[in-house]
């Protein structure tokens, strides 16, 4: 440990032993320069989960956090790509599938400008990166600007969106795409059955499922699922990471963006820190946002679905993906009424249930215990309740969080849980719960400013306690 761990002191006994047990996930999570998910199912570096895990992290050291964020782009790709994971060269190769042996980045994304001497994914994940850094930059502007840390990655996250919002558009509609379930992050959601029944798994026995071995195979995606993703990997990295190759899966995703326009608006913010330009940044978020109703937003649903690029269509999955947009500022009003009545609603239960579910409780696919189709994840909780204060709705954004606080402790801070029972599911000790179980424990019940920014630092906000040490 190179410097002091600091803090704000909760009050209340329960409080303390959540912050007590969130902090020890985060320290021994950390791995020098940045935070696993999970020592065991997860021990590289992941591009969303780190994000999240920064924006908890702040609270025990700011510095830690910048390192988290600093980290992960020195692996970006000439592209402006960020992948999704970025391989620590200490971790055998058979503890995690695929490994850098399957990806072969710096020699398959070469001439896409894959790091020469980093190994990395070549697909990426969810851009929560710009808004994680602007939330850190807020919680210290003064030791942000002593150590350069918003003037560092402007230019890097301003080439992250650009890849987004450029290459990234394949359905020429102005929004993002994914080509790979992983890039979503919802890996085996109900919503991906019908792009993905279009690809041919690769055979079983053609590679090994590390996953099984730190997770029970009924919480985790099929072996069906799997041979799908791996094709799609396969293919790509064999087209050379090209996105002007013919793709056999590309979805227009509401939660990657929403989790854009959000990250734009704070790009907009941390290029005008330094008296920088915003215009265009809300511009870009603009556009971004009537391009997401325009494509996305299903008046029939009262929710947003994914756009399957093949037939370009609607897909007919009512995933929690769909209710993220509340956490996009300039989202027409009567659009984020009805998203709120619709998470509260039967099938997703807010207000009722301790958690909002991944997927339609309703849904014919809903299972309350296999990873992404069902299950509550407390990153898509902590959007939620981040969008809920952003329009308003503070009671149940209060409620939603008061019941995340007591779930994310009471599940050992589990990657996810059964939305109807708060049974842990998954791994157990995982970053981001415990990081946003932090971080919702550090905000207090103050709405959030309309440009998705924080109230302000924990220590100077009314009734916060004086930073000290863990
Ligand atoms: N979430 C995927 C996995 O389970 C890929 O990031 O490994």
């Amino acid at each position: 440990m190179t410097e002091p761990l600091t803090a704000p002191v909760p009050t209340a006994a329960t409080d303390l032993t959540l912050w007590r047990g969130a902090a020890r996930v985060l320290l021994q999570n950390w791995r020098g320069d940045s935070t696993v998910p999970s020592p065991g199912l997860y021990p590289h570096q992941w591009s969303w989960d780190s994000a999240f895990i920064a924006i908890g992290l702040r609270h025990l050291s700011v510095r830690r956090a910048q390192r988290e964020l600093e980290t992960l782009p020195l692996a970006q790709w000439g592209d402006g790509r960020i992948p999704h994971i970025v391989f620590n060269p200490a971790v055998p190769l058979a503890a995690y599938f695929p490994s850098p042996d399957f990806w072969r980045s710096s020699r398959a994304g070469a001439a896409l400008g894959a790091p020469r001497h980093i190994e990395t994914s070549g697909i990426v994940q969810p851009p929560v990166h710009a808004l994680a850094t602007w939330l850190v930059h807020r919680f210290d502007p003064a030791l942000s600007r002593r150590r350069g840390f918003l003037e560092r990655l402007r230019p890097r996250l301003a080439a992250w969106h650009d890849y987004l919002t450029g290459q990234r558009d394949l359905g020429g509609g102005g929004l993002t795409a994914v080509v790979h379930p992983w890039e979503a992050g919802m890996d085996n959601s109900p919503a991906w059955d019908g792009p993905l029944s279009r690809v041919e798994p690769v055979p079983a026995a053609s590679y090994r499922r590390a996953d099984l071995d730190h997770g029970a195979s009924a919480e985790r995606p099929t072996d069906l699922d799997y041979g799908r993703y791996v094709r799609l990997a396969t293919d790509y990295r064999d087209a050379g990471y090209l996105d002007t190759a013919p793709l056999s899966f590309a979805v227009e995703d509401p939660c990657v963006n929403a989790l854009l326009i959000a990250s734009e608006h704070a790009l907009a913010d941390i290029t005008a820190e330094p008296g920088g330009d915003r215009a265009p940044h809300e511009r870009r978020a603009a556009r971004l946002t009537d391009a997401l109703v325009r494509r996305l937003w299903s008046p029939e649903e009262g929710m947003f679905l994914n756009r399957d690029l093949g037939p370009d269509r609607l897909v007919p999955a009512r995933s929690a993906a769909g209710l993220v947009p509340l956490l996009v500022p300039g989202l027409p009003a009567h659009v984020a009424d009805t998203l709120v009545r619709t998470a509260k609603g039967a099938s997703f239960g807010l207000g009722t249930l301790p958690l909002v579910p991944s997927y339609d409780l309703r849904g014919p696919d809903f299972d309350p215990s296999r990873y992404w189709r069902g299950p509550a994840w407390f990153n898509i909780n902590w959007l939620l309740e981040r969008g809920l204060r952003l329009h308003g709705y503070t009671g149940e954004a209060d409620g939603l969080r008061a019941s995340m606080l007591r779930e994310a402790g009471a599940s050992g801070f589990a990657e996810y849980v059964d939305p109807c029972t708060a049974e842990a599911r998954g791994t157990r000790s995982f970053g981001w719960t415990a990081a946003l179980g932090l971080d919702l424990l550090a905000a207090p019940s103050l709405p959030a400013p309309r440009g998705g920014g924080d109230p302000a630092p924990a220590a100077t906000r009314p009734g916060a306690r004086e930073r000290t040490a863990v």
